[in-house]
């Protein structure tokens, strides 16, 4: 079985399989953090700045996530980042389920099979629309964990929490109410693979930025002209 990381660099990122490739994107993101964690945080898909460094979660949205990862004692670098969809779709807009289910069925899916996460955080709607297709309401399906059957028969302990995004949308109570819920679903998230890997060490001494690491992507990324 490959590495995830190999994965990620020799077969995701020149992918040109689906029609999102061609929605004026640099191509396809690939993943952040560490090819040996057990747990999995699974986002919708790349934004403006994902697109341009190449990776998942680095704009305002991952910036959220990092400060949410350590307020439970997880360095962002410990934890392997990925989103459902790689391409980022025009404007911003959401990925259909179609697209959704088209590239996670190609990718996120061999991501899934050589990491073997211990558990998968499935992050708002279109993640948890992968997992649980028959689900509509993030609201309702939060904090409850769900069970994902891959091809090989394995089976994914998931939990569906709330996208940063829609946190960075509320304000007061509202917002405070949605960040602890997410506190809490990460607390389960953290215990749950930690008692499948309790030697796992979460947090680094001195987490880097995170985007530092991809720099010279970005700029490869520019300068291709894409
Ligand atoms: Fe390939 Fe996914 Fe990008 Fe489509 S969205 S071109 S399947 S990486
Ligand atoms: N939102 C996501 O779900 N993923 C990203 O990579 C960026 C924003």
């Amino acid at each position: 079985m490959a590495k995830v990381t190999d994965i990620v660099y020799d077969a995701i990122y020149p992918c040109t399989a689906c029609a999102l490739r061609q929605e004026g994107n640099r191509g396809p993101t690939g993943c952040t953090g560490s090819d040996r964690s057990p747990l999995m945080i699974v986002g919708e898909g790349p934004g403006a700045v994902e697109d341009e460094y190449g990776v998942p979660l680095v704009g305002q949205s991952g910036r959220l996530l990092d400060r949410a990862l350590a307020s439970v004692g997880i360095s962002r670098e410990r934890v392997y980042v990925t989103n459902v969809v790689k391409c980022r779709p025009r404007g911003n807009r959401t990925p259909t389920p179609a697209e959704g289910a088209y590239c996670a069925e190609r990718w996120l899916v061999q991501e899934i099979a050589a990491l073997k996460p211990a558990v998968i955080v499935a992050l708002g709607k279109v993640a948890l629309r992968f997992f649980a297709p028959q689900e509509r309401s993030i609201v309702r399906s939060r904090g409850s964990w769900r069970q994902w059957q891959a091809a090989d028969g394995t089976v994914y302990p998931v939990l569906p929490t709330f996208h940063p995004a829609y946190l960075l949308r509320l304000s007061g109570r509202e917002a405070r109410e949605a960040k602890w819920q997410v506190y809490y679903d990460l607390t389960a998230a953290k215990e749950r693979a930690s008692a499948a890997a309790p030697d796992f060490i979460w947090q680094v001494e001195t987490p880097a930025d995170t985007r530092a690491p991809f720099l010279a992507r970005r700029e490869a990324r520019r300068s291709a002209g894409r």
